[in-house]
């Protein structure tokens, strides 16, 4: 079986090995890292999952997972390019880096797959996008599908298309976060009190959700349907409309995709 380390166990890195756990995978091929000797503990106990330093979980594992935020990236590429002396799977789950980034300090030939997930990875339902680094197989790209698979959907995207994933699915849930909290918000402007507001409102989400991607409708044919004439639906499109929020959608997911092409920017130099 194949050794996979996840490198920084923090919450993304903590809910892929939960996700793999759940999976099936078996404990004795899984690692971790993780810099604090109680949350290493934690994490041992809950999981039955082996802590080790870098050097170990290099010399063990066939994939290496890196779930450390971007800041610390460059101590991690440093010990790992001390360490790697092998053909190793390098699977980058930090928001923006590109893999070249990592082809550029790791030995030459490593295979880099980088990956954006989402935080609905923590409970089970993420949607990732793989692209494949210079040396990637098409094995190492379904190997990571596979594993991602324990977590949630992955879909495979050109690098050049990271930035817009990032965007819409990497944001994403932020947004659905945002209008739940208007919604509420609405709720209570209209008198009802708060936590009933938000029991509506989020399990109207969670339905709505289920319909999209179980349900073989269109948003605009399932809009339509509760969209009646002269009825209640259309009087609030009307406002929406009004308001441009679909236009203020467009823009803010436009300025996300920006800011991601200028956070990886600040990398092409290193
Ligand atoms: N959370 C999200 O929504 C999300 C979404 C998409 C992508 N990502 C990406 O996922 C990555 C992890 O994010 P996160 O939210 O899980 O961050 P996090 O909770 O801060 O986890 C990172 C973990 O790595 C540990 N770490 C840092 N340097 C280390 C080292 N040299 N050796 C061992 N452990 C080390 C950190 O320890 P300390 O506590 O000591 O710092 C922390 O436990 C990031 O690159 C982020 O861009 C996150």
């Amino acid at each position: 079986m194949t050794t996979i380390a996840v490198l920084g166990a923090g919450k993304i890195g903590e809910a892929l090995l939960s996700g793999l756990c759940s999976a099936g995978r078996a404990r004795e091929d899984l690692l971790f890292t993780e810099r604090h000797p109680e949350r290493a503990a934690e994490l041992t106990e809950r999981y039955g999952v082996g802590h080790v330093g870098l050097a170990e979980a290099v010399r063990r594992a066939e994939v290496l997972i890196v779930a450390v935020k971007p800041q610390d990236i460059d101590a991690v590429l440093a010990e790992l390019a001390e360490h790697i002396t092998e053909r190793k799977l390098v699977v980058s789950l930090c928001a923006g880096l590109p893999t070249a980034l990592f082809e550029r300090t790791l030995p030459r030939g490593t295979a880099v797959v980088r990956v954006m997930p989402n935080t609905p990875m923590l409970v089970g339902e993420a949607m990732a996008a793989v692209s494949g680094g210079a040396h990637a197989a098409e094995s190492d790209l379904a190997l990571v599908e596979e594993l991602l698979a324990s977590v949630g959907k992955v879909v495979r995207v050109p690098e050049g298309q990271q930035d817009a994933v990032t965007a819409l699915s990497g944001s994403g849930p932020a947004y659905f976060f945002y209008l739940v909290e208007a919604m509420i918000d609405a709720g209570i402007l209209l008198g009802i009190p708060r936590a009933t507001a938000a029991e509506l409102i989020v399990q109207s989400a969670v339905g709505a959700a289920a319909m999209l991607r179980d349900g073989d409708g269109h948003p605009v044919m399932l809009r339509e349907a509760v969209t009646s004439p002269a009825g209640t639906t259309i009087a609030g499109i009307r406002e929406l409309e009004k308001h441009g929020v679909r236009a203020a959608l467009i823009d803010a997911i436009e300025a996300a995709r920006n800011r991601s092409v200028e956070l990886g920017a600040a990398h092409e130099g290193d």
